[in-house]
């Protein structure tokens, strides 16, 4: 079984909210060398700190989407594995639709190209569960049809395919992740990029009064980013994975006005909320089936929702994010 302990791994935008995460666990697991490439649109020196503290972490401040910056960084790095991370958030789909849809594409096409010419050995996509757009049926294996309603969503489905489909043609070294939505520490808290969880602590924090769009009944399978994280890894270490698309999810969904509610709770808010209206073409209900994840992968959530929301609320409290 491979594993990543030893290996010199590329993490594609390692300073975002999950990629940064994923290099302070592939370095706790023994990684040779993190290789972090992120272009600082969304990421954060902050969120890559404790990183920065090992002198086996390496950071370019580089756009993944070029075939000669990565091409250079995986041959002077000597990278084995690249674990592509770099997105940039659906809400982005709302102001600049082409470049929301093409920045996926264009990241995932420049590491097939790399793969195809032997640049690097395995490649761990992540794609994720807007791809399908609103559940079908419930809850959502692999097999379910994709029908993106965002040109994020769009993006993701179209790199899938393409991975999915090049790693065929040319038997490559792949796997796609797709993960659902997920929460805990170092979501970014700013501007119209932020994640709901970490914008509605702050409004409360500041006087504020919590937001929700529409009825407030749109379901989300909130995984906590550490289990990602490992189900990530896991994908590397098992080859059973290999060429397939797997859900990382929990397989329970629940709706905005639960989430609210249990910031509001535990934060102590008792007051009003504002409603605006629905989110144009805003997913109705996303629940995971992660039988495929258990079978491939021996991959559990071990994060139960309610401590999760309370390890996140209190992590963007002591860490002044907010
Ligand atoms: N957060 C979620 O709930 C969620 C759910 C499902 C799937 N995903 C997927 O997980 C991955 C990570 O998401 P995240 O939430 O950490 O996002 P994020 O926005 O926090 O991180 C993405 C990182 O990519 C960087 N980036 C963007 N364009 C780049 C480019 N051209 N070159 C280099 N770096 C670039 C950004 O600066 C940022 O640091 C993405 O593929 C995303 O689609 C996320």
């Amino acid at each position: 079984m491979p594993s990543v302990s030893g290996k010199n791994i590329l993490v594609t935008g390692g300073a975002g909210f999950i990629g940064s995460h994923l290099c302070d666990a592939l370095l706790a697991k023994g990684a040779a060398k993190v290789v972090c490439v992120d272009n600082f649109f969304l990421g954060k020196m902050e969120n890559i700190k404790e990183a920065m503290e090992h002198d086996n972490f390496v950071l370019y401040r580089d756009d993944c989407r070029q075939f000669g910056v990565m091409q250079s960084i995986i041959a002077k790095e000597e990278i084995e594995i690249v674990f592509n991370m770099a997105t940039i958030a659906l809400n982005y789909s709302f102001f600049n639709p082409i470049d929301a849809y093409m920045v996926n594409v264009e990241i995932a096409n420049t590491l097939m190209e790399l793969l195809k010419v032997k640049a690097y050995k395995t490649l761990i996509h992540t794609s994720s569960s807007e791809a399908y757009g609103t559940a079908q049926y419930s809850p959502m294996d692999e097999n379910h049809p994709t029908d993106p309603t965002t040109p994020y969503a769009a993006g993701k489905a179209a790199a899938d395919l393409m991975v999915h489909s090049f790693s065929k043609v040319e038997d490559l070294d792949i796997a796609i992740i797709r993960p659902f939505n997920n929460y805990g520490p170092r979501q970014n808290a700013e501007g119209p990029l932020a994640g709901i969880i970490p914008v509605t602590a702050k409004r409360i924090k500041n006087g504020g009064r919590p937001v929700i769009n529409g009825d407030g009944e749109q379901t989300r399978d909130f995984i906590y980013v550490k289990d990602t994280v490992r189900g990530l890894i896991l994908a590397y270490e098992n080859e059973k994975s290999r060429g397939k698309i797997i859900n990382l999810g929990t397989g329970k969904d629940i709706s905005m006005n639960a989430l609210l509610s249990c910031i509001c709770d535990y934060m102590g808010y008792k007051g009003e909320w504002d409603h605006l209206k629905d989110r144009p073409s805003d997913v109705r209900k996303l629940c995971a089936n992660i039988k495929r994840a258990r079978e491939c992968l021996g991959f559990e959530p071990e994060m139960d929702f309610e401590n999760g929301i309370k390890e996140t609320l209190d992590w963007y409290m002591n860490n002044s994010i907010i």
